[in-house]
């Protein structure tokens, strides 16, 4: 089971749109997927349709007194699971910090959650809130690969390269950082200077930029991923050449893959 991080302590920049649409394509391939929304505002939850109510809320979840596999949902799409969140998410951080009074251990027990699931799944997808918080460090310890959405600009590199700074520092279980930028808009100039040349420069930058386009914005409208309401757009075809990229750093096989356009 390889897990997928979507995460930027910068909020509004396309960690749910890339996620959402991620975990639907990675199911769509053949990998058996499950979607985690671990943010209180449930903007996954409701992308795909799913009650925002985690029996017991994230307390009961964190202390091991509700098991993982009973909170799981099933969507409207062959081989995606959700597991919802519901505004007791917000209590997240002190329910971990509560349940393990060790740091070392709060900040992994995410993974240890996810761990009972390493069988039933082949990549799960961690969209997370803009924070950085005690979640988000479980969520960097648990991931194999962090992907960081970014909006070309000076400012958000230089997030990007904190980040990047944080989890050097860790000693083990450090994921791969992998960035793309997320609404790009060829008619700025500075956005059409970073794209160039920054995914050439640096390492861990994509090559794959995400269009800023009001089609992803009408996700919310449709409540349903990218590719099933709008299959030719652009927008598509960024995410599906991100999901590739993936794929290469994850080595997950595709059974079941069908021919993309
Ligand atoms: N490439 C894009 N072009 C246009 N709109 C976009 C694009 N990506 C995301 N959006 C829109 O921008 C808003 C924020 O996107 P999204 O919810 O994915 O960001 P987020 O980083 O998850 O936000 P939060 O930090 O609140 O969780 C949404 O309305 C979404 O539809
Ligand atoms: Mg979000």
């Amino acid at each position: 089971m390889k897990i997928v991080a979507s995460y930027n302590v910068k909020g509004g920049v396309g960690k749910t749109t890339a996620a959402v649409n991620l975990a639907y394509l990675s199911a769509r391939q053949g990998s058996r997927t499950l979607l985690w929304d671990l943010d209180p505002q449930g903007a996954a939850t409701f992308l795909f349709r799913i009650k925002p109510r985690v029996k017991g809320g994230s307390g009961k979840l964190v202390r091991g007194e509700r098991p993982i596999d009973a909170a799981l949902k099933g969507t409207d799409f062959t081989g995606l699971d959700l597991l919802p969140a519901d505004f007791t998410y917000r209590n997240m951080d002190l329910d971990l910090a509560r349940a393990h009074p060790k740091a070392k251990k709060a900040a992994r027990a995410l993974s240890r959650l996810l761990d009972d699931l390493a069988h039933d799944y082949d990549v799960v997808f961690l969209d997370t809130p803009p924070s950085l918080s005690l979640v988000s460090e479980n969520v960097l310890h648990a991931a194999d690969v962090v992907l960081v959405p970014i909006i070309p600009t000076v400012l958000a590199l230089r997030t990007y390269d904190q980040l990047a700074e944080f989890v050097a520092g860790f000693d083990r279980d450090r994921p791969a950082l992998h960035a793309f930028f997320s609404m790009a808009d060829r008619r700025k100039a500075l956005h059409r200077e970073i794209l160039a040349t920054l995914p050439r420069e640096r390492d861990g930058i994509s090559p794959t930029a995400i269009p800023a386009l009001s089609v992803i914005e009408q996700m919310a409208v449709h409540r349903a991923p990218l590719p099933v309401y709008a299959p030719r757009s652009p927008a598509t075809r960024a995410y599906q050449s991100l999901w590739t990229e993936l794929v290469g750093l994850l080595g997950v096989e595709q059974a079941g893959a069908t021919p993309q356009r």
